[in-house]
């Protein structure tokens, strides 16, 4: 019998699924590919009920789309699917491999700016390792999973010159922005110039950035990542074999785009916790990961 396959939209409680899901339940719909949604407030308080709406044959095989998840709750969800009798596309582990910095970067090698980073809150050997291994600011600062860049000379951006005291306020900037959410321990990575657009976001700046989507070690679509002009062919995606450097058949690349020309790896994540830019019809993705 061939395995059941749709997708698995989380969403948090009393919250409707999210205009960029709503595009893809249609094109999932249009498509014959069953999806369904589960309240992952639900499903992490430990809530078997919380899967109840899955069908009631056993032995599906759900690709997960939904909030970013730390390690500890894609385990959780992951239980609760498994213990159910159905399993998700990628395990905890490809998760990890492509969402936490410390997993990935090593894997990219040059393509992405150079990074550091501690197994805690331990800024002291922070500062101590990007001083002598980025050399000095400007750095950017993060934590293995996310940044806080909507706080950016606050939480995230160390500009030129910038001291020992300057790089720890951005370091408390980062702990106060995350609050319990602060995940692992300090990123600092070398700051590179991208090309900027002019766009006016939430007290950071934007730069031309890209979204590319790999499927089982391939690009399968790609966009840009802003209201910009300029969507180009497959064949044109930068770095078309990162795929083979990462442990996860569903994640995606963002890559920045060099004030100098080129392209680095600014960052790479789960897919299944990242949207699909606006330009990007959900079709190009779901008609390569759902053939036939
Ligand atoms: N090393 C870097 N050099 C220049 N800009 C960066 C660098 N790292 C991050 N940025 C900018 O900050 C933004 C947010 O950083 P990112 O690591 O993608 O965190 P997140 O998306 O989790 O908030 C990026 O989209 C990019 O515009
Ligand atoms: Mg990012």
């Amino acid at each position: 019998m061939a395995v059941r396959r749709g997708v698995l939209f989380g969403r948090g409680s009393g919250q409707e699924v999210d205009d960029g899901y709503d595009r893809e339940a249609h094109v999932l719909d249009s498509m014959g590919v069953p999806w369904v949604e589960v309240d992952l407030e639900e499903v992490l308080d430990g809530g078997s009920e919380a899967l109840r709406h899955l069908p009631r044959s056993r032995g599906w095989s759900w690709l997960y789309r939904g909030w970013l998840l730390n390690p500890d709750d894609t385990t959780t969800l992951w239980e609760a699917v498994l213990e159910r009798g159905d399993r998700l596309v990628v395990q905890p582990s490809e998760v990890a491999a492509a969402a936490l910095l410390p997993e990935w970067a090593p894997a990219l090698g040059g393509l992405t700016p150079a990074s550091v980073w501690t197994e805690d809150d331990d800024e002291e050997e922070a500062w101590e390792l990007a001083c002598s291994v980025l050399g000095p600011p400007p750095w950017f600062v993060r934590d293995h999973l996310k940044s806080a860049r909507q706080w950016w000379a606050r939480a995230a951006y160390v500009p030129a010159g910038a001291d020992r005291e300057a790089f720890a306020r951005v370091c408390a900037g980062l702990r106060a922005f995350m609050e319990d959410r602060f995940h692992g321990g300090f990123v600092v990575r070398r700051f590179v110039e991208l090309a900027p657009l002019p766009f006016v976001a939430q007290g950071h700046p934007v730069f031309d950035e890209h979204r590319v989507i790999y499927w089982r070690g391939r690009p399968i679509a790609w966009a840009p990542y802003h209201d910009v002009d300029d969507v180009e062919p497959l064949e044109r995606v930068p770095f078309p074999d990162l795929g083979r450097r990462v442990a996860s058949p569903f994640f995606v690349a963002d890559l920045g785009r060099l004030a100098g020309g080129g392209w680095t790896v600014i960052e790479l994540n789960d897919g299944g916790s990242s949207r699909f830019p606006d330009q990007l019809d959900p079709w190009e993705v779901y008609a390569r990961i759902f053939p036939d």
